[in-house]
């Protein structure tokens, strides 16, 4: 592990809280971590973007995969998990999720989340979504499925008296001088319990802190989504693996071309119901390009969506469900049937218009079988993390049951790893330039146009140049703000924070979708059509070098350490 001494730039802590585990992110992974840690023991704090109650799991619709069902075995959901990432899955991951998945749920059922259910038999409803040959997608409240598990979580939470900290944006780990994980600095926005830039020292951190589905202008992912826990992990020396596997959900509504921000998610599952996907002109395009029809996995519709618009020159397609009728709507959709009515859409007399929006990072912070990360003491878990479940496309409704079962997984191992923090080390270097915030939407458009659902080695090499063209002259403004008055770098405040995070995970993406000269699940290379198992069933791993560049080379396992080290890696430095 290579420390690179590389921080954001920040005030010094004035304040400190101590712990054995502090958590950063609250969804259904953070809140599952922080309640198996305190159950063992462990004083443990939970450090959350916004409240508790926000962030990417609340937006969950379509629901949570395991093999519950009968007849339905964690074979046959491994078989499904294995197919969709296109021969980039790590199988003893995927094993560790399929066959602990039922037990966790059933755990997630006696922690208060209630899910909907057969009137009659009582057991759980199942239903299906993209990839799944069976019934295997446990929802809640319909479409709401994230929302009550979090409810339910975030209540747990609240009962068992754990310390959180609110409206907190992580910054930076610290570490001992050994290079173990001895913490993290934070800011505390606005009303928070505490006031400006904190640490909490904790021998374990552990990274729950969701996407970055905002490098991109349209995109599913709430506005906190901004890569924050892969951007300090890189900055800490961490190993991050199969970033430019970017999950571009089929259907979010289209609400025009120039729409920027969270979009509204129409759930898999409603083609899951039978909800078909039309043309203009009303035809069901995807019948007879995937066995499955509109329930092939999610890459597979994506692409088929993206065809169709290039041939009509069309900016987005339809998802017709009008037969489901009024009462069904209502019932089984109601978050998504609100949502449609509220743009003045109503699917119950008219087809609603779609398209693909980045949806779910299947690639972040390499970790092992129990959620360690290359650095010692720092664990990540759920969409930050890649442990190997998704390959190269994750297969709908596993996020929320992998956040579940890699969260027991890592408290288990802090709980049987005892530690205590060494002194914390400020780190020596100068910290590094502050992107003025105004680039986000920047950084948004370029990675948009050159790395979204379709790429190819010129929009990819153009991407590349102009966020090097935004990382260089942030740090000429760095320079010349040391010795001027006129000319400043941003002030450190959220904004610049974020931005700077957004910028290096977006750079971090593109050098790996460059590297890729294939097709392979939802990475789509116009000028390389082809999967090449030869040479690309490997997985390029990216950390951050103490000169900030970016070291990329290529391995046969995605988690760590590699089960197979394969050939000699490519080793590049970009
Ligand atoms: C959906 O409901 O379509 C999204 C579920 C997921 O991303 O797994």
């Amino acid at each position: 592990m290579t420390r690179t001494g590389i921080r954001l730039k920040a005030p010094a802590p004035g304040w400190t809280v101590d712990a054995d585990v502090v958590v950063v992110g609250s969804g259904v992974a953070g809140l599952t971590a922080a309640l198996r840690c305190t159950a063992a023991g462990l004083r443990t704090v939970v450090v959350t973007k916004a409240r508790l109650d926000d962030g990417s799991t609340r937006w969950a619709q379509g629901g949570i995969a395991a093999a519950l069902g009968d007849g339905d075995t964690p074979e046959q959901h491994l078989d499904d998990t294995l197919v969709a990432g296109a021969g980039l899955c790590d199988e003893e991951a995927v094993r560790a999720l399929v066959t602990e998945g039922p037990d966790a749920v059933r755990r997630l059922i006696d922690t208060g989340a209630l899910f909907d259910t057969d009137p009659e038999s009582g057991a759980i409803q199942l239903t299906r979504e993209g990839g799944h040959h069976r019934r295997r997608i446990a929802h809640a409240g319909g479409d709401a499925t994230g929302a009550e598990i979090s409810r339910a979580l975030v209540e747990a939470v609240r009962s068992a008296s754990l310390r959180t900290i609110e409206n907190a944006l992580v910054l930076d780990l610290l570490m001992d001088p050994d290079g173990r994980t001895a913490g993290v600095t934070l800011h505390v926005m606005g009303e928070g319990q505490h006031d400006g830039v904190g640490a909490v020292r904790a021998p374990a951190v552990v990274l729950a802190t969701g996407g970055m589905g905002q490098v991109f202008s349209a995109t599913t992912n709430p506005s906190v989504s901004t890569g924050d826990g892969v951007a300090l992990a890189l900055r800490a020396g961490a190993e991050v693996s199969d970033l430019e596997f970017v999950q571009f959900h089929p259907t979010v509504l289209f609400l025009g071309s120039d729409a920027e921000g969270q979009q509204p998610l129409v759930s898999e599952a409603v083609r899951g119901e039978g909800a078909h996907l039309v043309d203009a002109d009303g035809v069901r395009f995807m019948l007879g390009q995937h066995e499955l029809a509109e329930l092939a996995p999610r890459d597979i519709v994506a692409k088929g969506i993206m065809r169709r618009m290039r041939e009509q020159g069309a900016e987005h397609m339809y998802l017709d469900a009008r037969h489901f009728g009024a009462r069904m709507w209502e019932s089984r959709f109601p978050t998504i049937l609100a949502a449609c009515r509220s743009h003045g859409i109503d699917p119950v007399t008219e087809p609603v218009p779609v398209a693909p929006a980045a949806h779910y990072a299947s690639g972040g912070v390499r970790t092992d079988l129990r959620g360690r990360t290359t650095v010692p003491g720092l664990y990540a878990c759920g969409e930050v993390a890649c442990t190997g479940v998704h390959g190269a496309n994750r297969l709908a409704s596993n996020s929320l049951l992998e956040g579940l079962v890699f969260a027991e997984r890592i408290a288990e191992d802090i709980a049987a790893h005892p530690a205590t923090p060494g002194p914390a080390v400020e780190s020596e270097e100068a910290p590094g330039p502050l992107l003025d915030p105004a680039t986000r939407i920047e950084i948004q458009r370029i990675m948009t146009a050159g790395a979204g659902v379709l790429r190819s080695a010129d929009s990819l090499d153009h991407a590349a140049d102009a966020l090097e063209v935004l990382y260089r002259s942030a740090a000429a403004e760095a320079d010349a703000g040391n010795g001027s008055d006129d000319v400043k770098d941003a002030e450190p405040g959220v904004d610049a924070w974020e931005a700077t995070n957004l910028l290096l995970v977006s750079r971090v993406l593109v050098a790996a979708a460059r590297a890729r000269e294939e097709t392979r699940g939802c990475h789509w290379r116009e000028d390389r059509p082809d999967r090449d198992d030869d040479t690309w069933r490997r997985h390029l791993v990216v950390r951050l070098t103490p000169g900030r560049t970016l070291a990329v080379h290529r391995t046969a396992s995605a988690s760590f350490p590699p089960v197979d080290p394969g050939p000699v890696p490519a080793q590049r430095e970009q």
